[in-house]
């Protein structure tokens, strides 16, 4: 069997995070690939990588280069590059920078991959999947964005820590951008298939809510810069779904036309992801209170493309 082919570009903190554990899943060979000024830099972390195949018994090819010829007919192109945050910024702040950033990187991926699956991890989120998406010409199914996999990766950890249980049997829903507005859904959220309404009283849930929305924000105040291991973490469970086709429902940042009322944005939503993408993205019902956090995150997206829009346009 042909193994599969995942490129990542960005060999930052995610960039190398994301390449760690699709190497340790074994998902298939690995292309890291980074800006020329830093190839020796790229090259030296695809070794340090590829070395520990023999103790962690992986059979995946690892190259880290500048060149773009190396991601030809790539299965999935995870793309992390850009700026991160830094303490008192805002996903927002990045998008003069980044817009350009994902700019390049989305034509050369349109170039030698024309066939992939491309997922953007670039901040910020929303718009940059749109960026992507615009300047490669790709089909909306084969442009989705990581963010929903990590924001309700958060969530679960906390309720697993409010309920000393363990976070394999949380499941949750959040739709929305990949900002602070994000909308993490209780009424879709249980603990072994009991409402997590019964489990914990509205006020604490609250401010569960509240964390998990400024998830973010929190490690960057601890940090210094971005969260990157669990950001990784939640890409690669996506181009598992991907590569493995398995039509996992995630939550990732799909277009979404007539789906939710969002008129031709990419928003968070629940997806099934198969090898094709984007397989479908599953609508559930929404209370009038739920509809109208939805409503206010959209349209902070809506306001975050215009602005990419116009730096993209120059
Ligand atoms: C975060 C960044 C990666 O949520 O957006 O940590």
């Amino acid at each position: 069997m042909k193994r599969a082919k995942i490129t990542i570009v960005g060999a930052g903190n995610v960039g190398s995070s994301c390449a760690l554990w699709a190497a340790a899943k074994e998902l298939g060979d690995i292309v890291l690939i980074d800006i020329p000024e830093f190839a020796d830099k790229t090259a030296g972390k695809a070794l340090d990588l590829a070395e520990c195949a023999p103790i962690e018994r992986f059979d995946s090819k690892i190259i880290g280069t500048a060149d773009y010829a190396h991601a030809r007919d790539s299965d999935v192109v995870v793309i992390t590059a850009g700026i991160p945050r830094k303490p008192g910024m805002s996903r927002d702040d990045l998008v003069q920078t980044n817009v350009q950033i994902v700019k390049a990187v989305a034509e050369q991926v349109a170039r030698v991959a024309p066939n992939s699956v491309l997922i953007v991890v670039s901040n910020p989120l929303d718009a940059m999947v749109y960026t992507a998406w615009k300047v490669s010409g790709f089909p909306t199914h084969r442009v989705v964005g990581q963010a929903g996999c990590l924001d309700i990766a958060r969530y679960r950890t906390f309720i697993a820590m409010e309920l000393n249980c363990s976070v394999e049997d949380i499941t949750a829903l959040l739709l929305g951008g990949h900002g602070d507005d994000m909308v993490p859904l209780p009424r879709y959220t249980s603990v072994s298939g009991i409402p997590v309404t019964q489990l914990i009283p509205p006020a604490r849930l609250n401010e569960i809510i509240e964390r998990a929305k400024q998830g973010g924000g929190e490690i960057v105040k601890l940090m210094g810069t971005s969260a990157y291991v669990a950001p990784a973490s939640g890409t690669i469970q996506m181009a598992e779904a991907i590569i493995k086709d398995k039509r996992r429902i995630l939550p990732c940042a799909a277009f979404c036309q007539k789906e939710y009322g969002v008129g031709g944005y990419f928003v968070g939503v629940p997806c099934i992801l198969g090898k094709g993408g984007v397989e479908k993205v599953v609508e559930v019902e929404l209370d009038a209170a739920e509809r109208k956090l939805l409503d206010t995150s959209v349209s902070h997206v809506k306001e975050l493309v215009a602005v990419a829009e116009k730096f993209l346009k120059g």
